[in-house]
């Protein structure tokens, strides 16, 4: 927050800079909100209504997720897989090609590294050689070889296990250390020798072997190296921890963050990455399933990155599972950013779509729902949403209403109970098209998105819900992700729950950022090969992991409440039934805020606060980070209150939220309480 003592010229010449600068909003909230700082004091009062006839059911599926693969949020990232371009094809198909991020271990005098395509795999032909050249004194001590960083370094945790796989091919017998080492190599973590005959290698070999580390290094790398001078080929080089969640690839902590924001959806794989900036390039479901060995990669061409592809179609579904959310995904519609496919030629899209549905629900006779089976899981995934692309129907220039039309007859026929969800905005005038939901995105400055939390207000009650698949905070209000994003989009959030007969399900965008890679901020979850933090704004998101299938209850907030948005919830938990105020304050003032009920059935009933949880900082500038991971995440704490009190107080810049257990007063029993009373 702004010094409280700066004065008007102060003021005047930051809204002048700061609006040059494009970023006025900001500064413009600071500066009406220090002018609110002062003596007085700021009151609110929220009146709720819990009689049974205003009461409205939320939908089950509010709030949830949605993963893109941008930011390395998979490929070194989710998806355990600690080695970067496993198959050496991310330097193209031509050879010879690049084969970074590995590097070469020795000098040209004892080793040459060429690429070749020479694969076994038919999908990925490119493999990698090494001639192995050492002179008359034989090569250095410890090798000469490749190594492979992983993504910006492995974490390898002392005690820890780790999978490593590849193919080798060679004209002699075969000598092999493979090791985990420090990043420079000097230091060994985990090391097996690999010997084979040249017999047993003449032909590709699959080799396996379970290394366990003797040390910690999160920014290990792994090599394969050799004495022994010769021809060595290498393919398909996998190293995965053993211990990932259930053993299925997603690595443990950036699993629990997604755990625990509750999520009864998960959207994916993207956004931009299922367009592509052409078609080429675009995410393609049969190119990633089966055998990991067999998936080709691609080149991700808007976020600029290769993925290997381990983390898939099947793993999405089963990700999807594991978390306990619905599946929703995202298909391409033969539009990307720069070139589409007419109406006329788009059956072929339709069929990879029908297939890819297929594949997940089909029963494992099924063509498609065989492969399924194949890889483990002969039970059909619970399909029940697809997205008709992302953001096509935005350019009217598109094919993309007739395309659409063409996914949409074809896949009610064969799924009628499939929700389709379109791209075209219905929040202000109805769709021309049938469809279950429309998607709609919003990325803007905090004061803006905090005003949109009556976008809905008026949108017609009748025809499709508004899946908000992308909202945040962005461009230079949110930085790397501050307090004053997560409060705009806790304003955002709090009219999508009241508007939520006609918003069905919500999710931030995007989910993940590896810190290496920054090719969109903000993001709710920042992390690093061994670290991670959650930023204010998936703080937020926690705050509502009550609100899916709870009942919304009619609220309306009097007095100066403009930079006050609240709302009012009941669920239950445990046998208790509970109400919850969820209350944000926008402004630089405290504000008090009271709880008027009406409408409760009998007057026995007692409504007694009991928690309260708040987000708050001293600047509405702060962010988390490596070093404070914690400086902004929700306080937690019991609350006793004088009977019958429901008077709150609201922070400068805070979220809170407020559980009050409903109980008849023949059985009132208070908590045991540590902590203070409002
Ligand atoms: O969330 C980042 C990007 O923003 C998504 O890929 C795209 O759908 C949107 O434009």
């Amino acid at each position: 927050m702004m010094d409280l003592k700066c004065s008007w010229m102060v003021l005047i010449s930051i809204c002048i800079i700061s609006s040059l600068i494009g970023s006025f909003s900001v500064y413009e909230s600071v500066r009406l909100d220090d002018a609110r700082e002062d003596t007085e004091k700021h009151y609110v009062t929220l009146q709720v209504d819990v009689s049974n006839s205003t009461q409205r059911p939320i939908p089950e599926t509010l709030f949830g997720i949605f993963f893109e693969e941008i930011n390395h949020a998979g490929a070194g990232g989710l998806w355990a897989e600690l080695v970067s371009n496993r198959g050496f094809e991310a330097g193209e198909q031509n050879i010879p090609s690049n084969i970074w991020p590995w590097s070469i271990i020795g000098d040209e005098s004892s080793i040459s590294v060429v690429t070749d395509r020479s694969s076994s795999f038919k999908r990925n032909k490119i493999a990698l050689r090494m001639e192995v050249l050492c002179n008359s004194n034989g090569c250095p001590s410890q090798g000469v070889g490749v190594y492979n960083p992983g993504y910006w370094g492995m974490n390898i945790e002392e005690g820890k296990k780790y999978k490593v796989t590849f193919y080798v091919r060679s004209t002699g017998d075969i000598d092999v250390s493979v090791s985990l080492t420090s990043s420079n190599g000097s230091l060994t973590l985990a090391s097996e020798q690999i010997i084979a005959l040249a017999s047993e290698v003449s032909n590709w070999k699959k080799k396996e072997v379970l290394l366990e580390a003797n040390g910690t290094d999160d920014g290990a790398r792994l090599q394969l190296t050799t004495t022994k001078n010769g021809s060595i080929w290498l393919d398909q080089v996998s190293a995965m921890p053993v211990d990932t969640y259930k053993g299925h690839g997603f690595r443990n902590d950036l699993f629990q963050m997604m755990v625990d924001l509750k999520p009864r959806f998960i959207r994916f794989p993207g956004g931009c990455f299922v367009e592509g900036d052409w078609l080429s390039n675009a995410f393609r479901w049969k190119e990633t399933v089966g055998v990991w060995e067999e998936r080709a990669g691609h080149y991700g061409d808007v976020w600029k990155y290769w993925t290997d592809d381990g983390l898939g179609h099947f793993e999405f579904f089963q990700l999807a599972e594991d978390l306990g959310a619905a599946p929703i995904w995202v298909f391409n519609t033969g539009i990307s950013h720069n070139d589409q496919v007419e109406t006329a030629s788009i059956m072929p899209f339709v069929q990879e779509a029908l297939d890819g549905i297929e594949f997940a629900r089909g029963d494992s006779n099924s063509t498609w729902g065989s492969v399924r089976a194949a890889m483990g899981h002969p039970q059909p995934f619970d399909l029940k949403y697809v997205a008709v692309g992302n953001e096509d129907c935005w350019n009217k220039y598109t094919y993309y209403r007739g395309n659409y039309l063409e996914f949409y007859n074809a896949i009610k026929k064969a799924y009628p109970d499939i929700k389709i969800i379109s791209n075209c905005d219905g929040s202000s005038q109805p769709l021309d098209h049938p469809a279950d939901y429309y998607d709609f995105h919003v990325y803007t400055l905090a004061k803006e998105l905090f005003s949109m939390s009556h976008k809905f207000d008026k949108t017609s009650r009748d025809g499709p819900k508004a899946f908000v698949s992308e909202y945040a905070v962005n461009v230079t209000d949110a930085n790397t992700g501050n307090l004053l994003a997560a409060l705009g989009e806790a304003g955002f959030l709090l009219g999508l729950e009241k508007n939520s007969d006609v918003v069905g399900m919500v999710s931030y965008a995007p989910l993940f950022l590896n810190i290496n890679d920054r090719r969109w901020i903000p993001d709710a979850i920042v992390f690093n090969s061994s670290h991670l933090y959650g930023t204010p704004s998936y703080w937020v998101q926690q705050f509502f992991t009550e609100s899916s299938g709870a009942t919304l209850l009619t609220s309306t907030l009097q007095g100066d409440s403009s930079y006050v948005e609240a709302s009012a919830i009941s669920f239950q938990t445990n046998g208790s039934d509970y109400i919850q105020i969820k209350a944000v304050n926008f402004a630089n003032v405290t504000v008090e805020l009271k709880v008027n009920m009406t409408g409760l059935n009998s007057s026995n009933t007692k409504v007694s606060p009991t928690k309260k949880k708040i987000l708050t900082s001293t600047n509405v500038t702060d962010e988390n980070s490596f070093s404070n991971p914690e400086m902004i995440v929700p306080k937690e704490s019991l609350i006793v209150m004088p009977d019958g009190d429901l008077t709150f107080v609201l922070p400068p810049y805070s979220f809170s939220s407020f559980d009050l257990l409903k109980e008849s007063a023949a059985y009132i029993k208070m908590p045991i309480s540590d902590s203070y009373t409002m």
